[in-house]
């Protein structure tokens, strides 16, 4: 980018990306803010095949498409990514999104091992494929200023009473990420995370175990967490932050944890 760029042409202006876990919530939004900020190429990958298929089509076939793709299978990431580049021809942003709720909330006293290891085989090791095969790919096909965006959590910052296991996870989200752009920035590939408050989607209602509806969820939110921002924050302030990581807006940014979170300050829950 030059001081010349003309950012308003579109800041993702002919950039092809990945979002994994993009058939829903912040994943989905991210899908939709990437084509308005002018993408090429936008390729939703998730396991809920009929999501994501409706999602690609409202979006327009000409710009997004789906591909199924479960992150904890390795050789079905690195054919994604595989796929991509043959169908356009290089990879420029990888948003390594997908993720899953705490599967078993307890305290470390009680510990059921056995049910981390789901949890973590998506929001760890998941997390690792894609940023592995995402800049083997920028680097076999010599693309400068490509960008992997991960989605961590504020919870990736403090401890809290209930969540254990995906509070672990996503610290481990933030340790990949400090690593990688470590790694990769002499490849000029930026490795960052993002980091959302609570947002009323499908994970934070199996988060609170139940079937709640917006208002319900919105209410339960704001009496578990105070916001310096006084509301809720939607899955379309995470897009965008997402889109300006994504961009060369950001081509100085690297190993960076971008928090959209309205000043959350955790309180016991
Ligand atoms: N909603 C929140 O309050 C919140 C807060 C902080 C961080 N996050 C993180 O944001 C990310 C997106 O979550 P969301 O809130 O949009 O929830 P969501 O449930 O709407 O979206 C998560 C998506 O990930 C997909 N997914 C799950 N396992 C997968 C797998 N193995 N392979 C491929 N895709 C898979 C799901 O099918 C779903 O479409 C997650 O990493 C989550 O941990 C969410």
């Amino acid at each position: 980018m030059t001081d010349s760029t003309p950012i308003s042409a579109g800041k993702l202006h002919g950039k092809v990306t990945i979002i994994t876990g993009g058939a829903s919530g912040i994943g989905e939004a991210t899908a939709r803010r990437f084509v308005s900020h002018g993408a090429r190429a936008v390729v939703i990958a998730d396991v809920q095949d009929e999501k994501g298929q409706n999602v690609a089509a409202s979006i327009g076939h000409d710009r997004c498409t789906y591909v199924h793709c479960d992150v904890t299978n390795e050789d079905q990431v690195k054919a994604l990514v595989d796929s991509t580049v043959r169908r356009y021809g290089r990879l420029d942003v990888m948003f390594s999104n997908a993720g899953v709720p705490s599967a078993c909330q307890q305290t470390v006293v009680d510990f059921d091992l056995a049910a981390y290891e789901g949890l973590f085989a998506v929001n760890v090791r998941g997390m690792a494929a894609c940023v592995k095969h995402a800049a083997r790919a920028m680097v076999e096909g010599g693309v400068r200023g490509g960008s992997v965006v991960c989605t961590a959590s504020r919870m990736a910052s403090v401890g809290t009473e209930k969540y254990t296991d995906y509070t672990m996870s996503k610290h481990a989200v933030l340790g990949l990420v400090r690593c990688a752009s470590l790694q990769l920035g002499a490849c000029g590939i930026r490795v960052n995370a993002v980091s959302p408050g609570p947002i009323s989607t499908p994970l934070l209602v199996a988060l609170f175990e139940g079937n709640l509806e917006k208002e319900e969820l919105e209410k339960r939110v704001e009496s578990t967490v105070s916001l310096k921002i006084g509301r809720v924050p939607s899955v379309e302030n995470v897009a965008e932050a997402v889109s300006f990581l994504a961009s060369d807006e950001s081509e100085f940014i690297t190993g960076h944890n971008l928090a959209v979170d309205g000043g959350y300050i955790p309180q016991p829950v």
